[in-house]
């Protein structure tokens, strides 16, 4: 099966968004060291344009959690792949998410960071689709609300093919 993609979101207006999630961030951790945790690999390109638009000190750790295998539907399993290098512990952590769409990925990761005892624990997100929601996710900071539809691009995948498009697209796939 072949697939086109038609853009949603473009560059200017991502980048856009990210600058003000960043001096949000920065007003709400005011006096603080906020301690970045990046979901790889869908999260990576958000993170990093998201760090360096935020003031306040910054740390960063990376996990590794999958919850899909090769098609556009979550199977509900959650397993790590590559846990921290660093405790939480007493840290005010900010978790940076891709994409919140069942909410399973993110209940299950949640839950689990907070018993290893932060100091405080937010939840920011580049996408948000309100309407897939299973599980209940209290998300701190979403960059867009978007349609029941899958996306790739500024991190996300299809198949692991398109996480470096500079935008967010649609995949429409052809007929044979
Ligand atoms: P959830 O557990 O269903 O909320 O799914 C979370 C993960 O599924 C995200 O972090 C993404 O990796 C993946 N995912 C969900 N929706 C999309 C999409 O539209 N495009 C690409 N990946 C997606
Ligand atoms: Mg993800």
């Amino acid at each position: 099966m072949s697939e086109h993609i038609n853009v949603l979101l473009p560059e200017e207006e991502v980048d856009a968004r990210i600058q003000a999630m960043g001096e949000q961030i920065s007003r709400d951790y005011a006096g603080k060291q906020v301690h970045l945790i990046c979901v790889l690999k869908g999260g990576s390109f958000f993170l990093c344009e998201l760090a360096k638009r935020i003031t306040v000190p910054v740390s960063l750790d990376f996990m590794s959690v999958s919850s899909y295998g090769g098609g556009t539907e979550s199977k509900g399993v959650v397993k790590i792949v590559k846990d921290l290098d660093e405790s939480i512990r007493d840290k005010d952590v900010l978790v940076v998410e891709d994409i919140v769409d069942s909410g399973r990925t993110l209940s299950y990761l949640l839950e689990m960071l907070r018993s290893r005892g932060p100091k405080s624990l937010r939840l920011c997100t580049l996408l948000d689709k309100p309407e897939r929601r299973v599980v209940d996710v209290d998300v701190d900071y979403t960059g867009f609300q978007i349609p029941d539809k899958f996306v790739v691009g500024y991190g996300l995948d299809y198949d692991q093919r398109y996480r470096n498009l500079p935008y967010i697209g649609i995949v429409e796939f052809d007929e044979a």
